[in-house]
């Protein structure tokens, strides 16, 4: 395979949740350069807006549709519209998430404190729409014997993180382990299923926590590269696990964080 079309997206159409900030907006920026049109969704109707304006005008053919991913029936119509709609569904990214809030060493973030209203929002929204989202999307991509799914897990699901809440730690392993056992069922139908595993990426994750000094420190403190990475970082593996470059990696999850998890 020459190594132009390796990472050439062109004709292919991609789907990402969460994709008006942060990762997930890397991510959206980075197939649509390769050639791909992209449906980006988000909760947040402005920020998308903004998001999908400024990639309309580097000339990129991204449509923008307001989705609260935790709406599992709209979540599931949204996927079969794209599809319907355009033909195809190559390159999905399950990336909408959020944060549980702090540690289990702070006041706000000890077991007992633990919220079970929060909680189970928590898990509708970092691990059942993340079900829904593969289910959903596999549907399309059996039928036409081709496909990318990739899955925003981290390194809080890898191994325990003292930066962040329980209800995180609990969903980011689930959608990880969610990850290898589809891809047990999705392989033999050509379609790849991998996570990626970010380490501490500057975000607006956690209501902006990480904007806040002391708590970069906190996360950076075991990252041996000593330093958060940026979303641009993102764009690299995100391209490779959604590109003809990545045809028989599956079942995996690969973590991105400055050395963290190897330390
Ligand atoms: N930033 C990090 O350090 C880090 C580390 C590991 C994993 N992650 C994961 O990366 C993913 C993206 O997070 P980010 O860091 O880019 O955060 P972010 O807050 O910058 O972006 C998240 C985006 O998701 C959207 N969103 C939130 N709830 C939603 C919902 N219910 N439905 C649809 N969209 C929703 C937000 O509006 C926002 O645009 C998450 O799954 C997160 O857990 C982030």
């Amino acid at each position: 395979m020459d190594y132009r079309s390796m990472f050439d997206l062109r004709g292919q159409v991609a789907f990402v949740t969460g994709a008006a900030k942060g990762l997930g907006l890397a991510m959206a920026e980075i197939v649509a350069q390769s050639g791909a049109l992209v449906v980006m969704t988000d909760i947040d109707p402005h920020a998308l807006e903004a998001s999908v304006k400024r990639l309309q005008g580097q000339r990129l053919d991204v449509h923008g549709e307001v989705l609260d991913v935790a709406d599992a029936d709209r979540l599931a119509k949204i996927i079969d519209g794209v599809a319907e709609r355009f033909g195809r569904l190559d390159i999905v990214f399950a990336n909408a998430g959020l944060s549980a809030g702090s540690g289990p060493l702070t006041d706000n973030g000890a077991m007992a404190q633990v919220d079970l209203k929060r909680w189970n929002e928590l898990l509708q929204i970092n691990l059942t729409s993340v079900f829904v989202t593969i289910r959903t999307s596999a549907t399309h991509m059996i039928k036409q014997r081709s496909g990318r799914l990739i899955v925003t897990a981290s390194i809080a699901g890898v191994r325990g993180e003292r930066m962040c809440g329980y209800a995180y730690a609990a969903t980011k392993a689930a959608i990880s382990n969610l990850v290898r056992q589809s891809s047990i069922e999705l392989s033999p139908h050509n379609v790849t299923i991998n996570a990626i595993a970010p380490g501490p990426f500057l975000t607006d994750i956690g209501h902006g926590r990480l904007h806040d000094p002391d708590v970069a420190a906190g996360f950076v403190s075991d990252v041996p590269m000593g330093r958060l990475g940026q979303p641009d970082e993102i764009k690299g593996l995100a391209l490779l696990l959604a590109s003809p470059a990545s045809s028989y990696i599956t079942g995996t999850v690969i973590p991105i964080d400055g050395g963290a998890t190897a330390s």
